[in-house]
Order: C-alpha cells, then sequence, then structure tokens
C-alpha cells in the first residue's frame, strides 16, 4: 500500500531502516497486525498503514528516544504531499505517531488500532504481549489465548 518513492525516503531518513527492532521488517509487521485488527474496529486502512511505517521512522536509538513519536509525527506532516490522506485522515496518523508510546487511551478506533498493532509485535523483543495494555477485543483475544498464529494468517 505504501508508495515506493516514501519508501526510498524512509530508506534514506530512517536512521534505524534497516534495525529487526525498530526497523523496516517491524514496520511491515505492525501493518500486517493494524490491517488485521481492522476487519474487527472498523479503524481507517490507509492511516493504520502509513502509522506502520511512520511511527519508528525517526528513532534515534534502539532504547531511551520518548520523543520519537512527536519527530515521526512531524515527519509524516512534512511530506503530507506523498500521503493519499485527507486533513483529517493526516490529523488521526498525526495523533497515533505522536501517542504510541505513552499509552494513553484513545476514544479513536483507529489510533487504538494503531497503538495495538504496534504492541501486539512486542514478542520480537522477548516480551509477551499483556491484554492490559490492548485496546481492542481482538487484539486482547489474541494475547489472551497466545493465538498470535493468526496474524501470520495461520487458520485456527
Ligand atoms: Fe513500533
Amino acid at each position: 500500500m505504501i508508495n515506493p518513492r516514501l519508501l526510498a525516503l524512509l530508506k534514506q531518513d530512517a536512521l534505524l531502516f534497516n534495525s529487526p527492532v525498530h526497523g523496516i521488517s517491524h514496520w511491515e509487521t505492525v501493518q500486517r497486525n493494524g490491517l488485521y485488527l481492522a476487519q474487527f474496529t472498523g479503524a481507517d486502512v490507509q492511516v493504520v498503514s502509513y502509522f506502520a511505517y511512520f511511527h519508528d521512522c525517526m528513532r534515534e536509538n534502539e532504547y531511551d528516544d520518548p520523543e520519537h513519536g512527536a519527530r515521526g509525527s512531524l515527519y509524516a506532516k512534512q511530506h503530507k504531499h506523498l500521503l493519499d490522506l485527507t486533513a483529517e485522515q493526516l490529523a488521526m496518523l498525526c495523533r497515533a505517531c505522536s501517542g504510541h508510546t505513552f499509552g494513553r487511551k484513545s476514544a479513536c478506533a483507529t489510533v487504538a488500532t494503531c497503538w495495538d498493532a504496534d504492541r501486539l509485535d512486542i514478542g520480537r523483543v522477548g516480551i509477551v504481549p499483556n491484554s492490559k495494555y490492548l485496546f481492542s477485543d481482538e487484539a486482547k483475544r489474541i494475547a489472551d489465548e497466545d493465538d498470535f498464529k493468526i496474524l501470520r494468517g495461520v487458520c485456527r
């Protein structure tokens, strides 16, 4: 769904583009998770997809970088001409990116789905996702029932 021009730009600008923890492989997994969850939550799939590619793209290190979400949001705004989004969708994307590290609740199904999609991939660093930090019923179910294979397209 992401266009080649945007992907090339991210490759050029994201310091951790090739990182297995916060780079392109994580972004692709977040997109996959988000598109799966959107079937249940009704989230805006375009916003979910762009969130996957922007939320960690401005990280400066793998560890303590609390402002990276806000920088990702700013980066998305700076390149809005490359995004196929309305002003309202762009605002949602920016809220999702800015807030994704702080764990506040969001009343917006799209923002909450973005955060769940990211958190369901926390297993990559050896942490088991906990349903208490997830928002949607399907994300909570996946964590509670240890059903992560459903996200990989494996049937139950
Ligand atoms: Fe992430």
